[in-house]
């Protein structure tokens, strides 16, 4: 009805009267435009706004020539277009007042040498009051609004400061941009200059209605607010929950104009229809400067924006001109950084994640806070110790600290907020997965509990299976492409795959089944097929890290795959060790450990590895899936010793064990550390032991020093 009724008086308009409704519609929008994108307090729902831009829209659609240049129905519909009509990429503008950055000042002290030098310059007694405007530093996208006889005619962004790239048609669509400026006789050019930016409950909605729709997310709201400034299409921008806060101005044709001082300008611009932060003051001395920087660093993590610091700009304006400015950032003024963002947040609940190897990892889930620029809600525990020594309790509030791209972590608690019920964590002494105990490991040699707690079921436990699968087609294993994770917990959920050597069965088993699934098609189970198929064939070093055995990282897998030479020889060697009182012994193990860059340490788990049936088992029926484990070969070279293997035994004179061992890889020998048949030579120094008498025993070949340095040519 309304609706009929607006059309009719639309139809019923004569143009005179036409001219005259829509210079109040626009003026109406604007100002509603301003309520609720400036002041965040709108008058009217957004239906009733609606009606008023549909009632503008008719309006021009039935008068076109009388459509003014300020139109609010502008900012929607208007095809990207830049200044020069490019239509891809930008074109550059250059600022008829170069855009300046800002010195930092760290500390107090920096401040204060700050206002010393402003004195200095302009010749001031240190007790002469220099007042500046505190304003915080908005951290996200400066750029300059050039208006010219009050309409917004270019928008560009900072670039070098000297150039920048226009992207008028995409500022235009700014909710809180005026395409005019509001009040009367504007000046004939006006530069306002401020900052773009997301505010914070903004951007998260944002980023949650891109992950609905699949689309790309963001970190934090500055590289939301870059993204969304430089689209081609200022359709999507126009999208974008973009905001403008001015803190500046560039060129100004009206030297009269705003006022006398920084504040009085800030005001102006504010009567020009722009939003300016409300937090802006004047500060007359050093102690009112730090306490506003104080009250910023304490009301951080509730203002609407992300800010990075306090900027200090001298207030009179007379002053500004005389310091003038260093080659990029004017003597008047001084951003105060704030530091390494801190938070404070809630320990909902603490989580024990079991990982590959069994490790239990205390995971606090924290309600979620902006830290460091961007959104937080976990923080790692490290381990059983770690908790007991910050007492971390559920329903706690922690300081979490984010430094870089880290895992955040927590500081400390506040004490003062522990709720009365709160009580200590009791961290479980059984697999939070699969039920089975968890222990820690005690060092047979200091006695020592090792720091983390773990699972004992090894493969038995789905989640130590998981994320070994997960690790065993992982890039530096076997490297199998469409095997992601959430697959590998779909085909492990089911059934489908439980150990490694499945994955090498999955297309006998399938029977066109895979094909069917959801999600899937034909092409993409061939493909996966094809992949696993491709990956058959595999280095011995590849394989050993793939098996994802305690402490066997990349390089050791290779210390290991160069040793032994095959799978074979790995194998046997390993398999040969004995245990005495459960101690693994005999010169399979002494060569084992003697490797360089091997330990005890490292070892006992690869031992134990290949001593368990169940390890033995997935291995053999990996083999028997067409798994081929290719030989390590030796670094290439054309010395006799290549492929020989060495037994280095007592004290050398001229140079070290180390380096004759280094020596002798490098001509492609392998140096074990116990005495075999498979052994070519022993070289014996001086106060050679059992080795030697070994070898004699074994008729193996023994050589001294200066045979050795003969035949290595050292
Ligand atoms: S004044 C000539 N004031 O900080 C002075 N800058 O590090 C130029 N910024 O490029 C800047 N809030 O993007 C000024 N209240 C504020 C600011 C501010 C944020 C940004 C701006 C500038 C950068 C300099």
């Amino acid at each position: 009805m309304a609706r009929s009724i607006a059309r009719t008086e639309v139809e019923a308009l004569t143009p005179a009267q036409a001219s005259k409704e829509l210079a109040r519609l626009g003026k109406e929008i604007v100002r509603h435009d301003f309520l609720y994108y400036r002041d965040s307090a709108p008058e009217i729902t957004d239906a009733e706004y609606d009606a008023l831009r549909r009632r503008l829209e008719s309006i021009e659609a039935r008068f076109p020539e009388l459509r003014r240049a300020d139109s609010p129905s502008e900012r929607v519909g208007a095809p990207p277009q830049t200044a020069s009509g490019k239509a891809s990429g930008f074109a550059k503008v250059t600022h008829a007042v170069p855009m300046l950055s800002l010195r930092n000042a760290f500390n107090e002290g920096e401040v204060a040498e700050f206002l010393a030098s402003v004195r200095n310059f302009l010749g001031l007694e240190t007790a002469a009051e220099v007042a500046v405007t505190a304003e915080p530093k908005i951290d996200g996208v400066s750029v300059s609004l050039r208006y010219e006889a009050g309409e917004l005619a270019v928008g560009a962004t900072r670039g070098d400061g000297r150039e920048g790239e226009d992207i008028t048609a995409n500022l235009r669509r700014i909710g809180d941009i005026p395409l005019r400026l509001a009040g009367a006789n504007p000046p004939a050019v006006l530069e306002a200059r401020g900052e773009v930016h997301m505010r914070r409950d903004e951007f998260f909605a944002f980023n949650e209605r891109q992950e609905a729709a699949g689309e790309k997310q963001f970190a934090n709201p500055r590289n939301a607010t870059s993204g969304s400034l430089r689209q081609l299409d200022a359709e999507v921008t126009a999208r974008r929950p973009l905001r403008f806060l001015a803190y500046g101005w560039g060129e100004v044709s009206d030297a009269g104009w705003g006022g006398e001082t920084q504040m009085e300008r800030l005001e102006a611009l504010r009567a020009c229809g722009f939003a300016v932060a409300e937090e802006v003051k004047v500060c007359r001395d050093l102690d009112e400067m730090l306490a506003a920087y104080s009250a910023l660093e304490e009301a951080r993590g509730r203002l609407a924006y992300e800010v990075d610091g306090m900027v200090y700009k001298v207030n009179r304006l007379d002053w500004q001109g005389r310091l003038g400015a260093l080659s990029r950032a004017p003597r008047w003024a001084i951003a105060h950084k704030l530091a390494a963002e801190e938070a404070e947040s809630l320990v909902e609940e603490i989580v024990v994640q079991v990982g590959r190897t069994g490790a239990l990892t205390p995971v606090a889930r924290l309600r979620p806070v902006f830290v460091g620029g961007v959104m937080v809600s976990h923080a790692t525990l490290h381990n059983e110790d770690e908790i007991a020594r910050k007492d971390v309790r559920v329903g706690d509030v922690v300081v979490v600290r984010r430094a870089g791209e880290v895992i955040p972590q927590i500081v400390s608690v506040v004490m003062e907020k522990r709720p009365a019920d709160a009580r200590p964590f009791a961290f479980p002494q059984t697999c939070p997965e699969c039920g089975a105990p968890a222990a820690r490991e005690v060092d047979e040699a200091s006695g020592d509990e090792s720091a983390a707690r773990r699972c004992v079921a090894g493969l038995t436990c789905p989640a130590q299976a998981l994320e070994r699968l997960a690790h065993f087609v992982s890039r530096d294993a076997f490297d199998i492409e469409g095997l992601g994770r959430r697959h590998l917990k779909e085909f492990f959920d089911e059934g489908l795959l439980r150990h490694p050597d499945d994955i090498f069965t999955l297309q006998e088993r399938d029977a066109g089944a895979l094909a069917k699934r959801d999600g899937w098609g034909k092409k993409s189970a061939e493909n996966l097929f094809a992949a696993i198929d491709a990956r058959r064939e595999i280095s011995l070093e590849r394989f050993l890290f793939a098996l994802g055995i305690r402490h066997i990282g990349a390089a050791t897998a290779r210390l290991l795959a160069l040793h032994y030479g095959s799978l074979g020889r790995l194998r046997t060697a390993l398999e040969s060790i004995v245990f005495e009182q459960g101690a693994p012994c005999g010169s399979a193990w002494d060569d084992l450990t003697a490797i360089d860059g091997m330990s005890s340490i490292v070892a006992a788990p690869l031992v134990s590895f290949f001593a368990g049936a169940d390890n033995r088992a997935v291995v053999e029926r990996m083999l028997a899936a067409g798994v081929r484990v290719s030989d390590a070969e030796a670094p290439a070279g054309d010395s006799p010793l290549h492929g020989k293997t060495v037994v280095f035994t007592g004290r050398l004179d001229s140079l070290s064990r180390a380096e004759a061992k280094a020596r002798a890889q490098q001509l492609g020998m392998r140096v074990v550390g116990a005495v075999s048949r498979g052994v070519d030579f022993v070289v014996a120094g001086e106060d050679s032991g059992s080795k030697l008498k070994k070898a004699r025993e074994l008729e193996v070949e023994v050589v001294d020093e200066a045979e050795w340095l003969r035949r290595s040519g050292s």
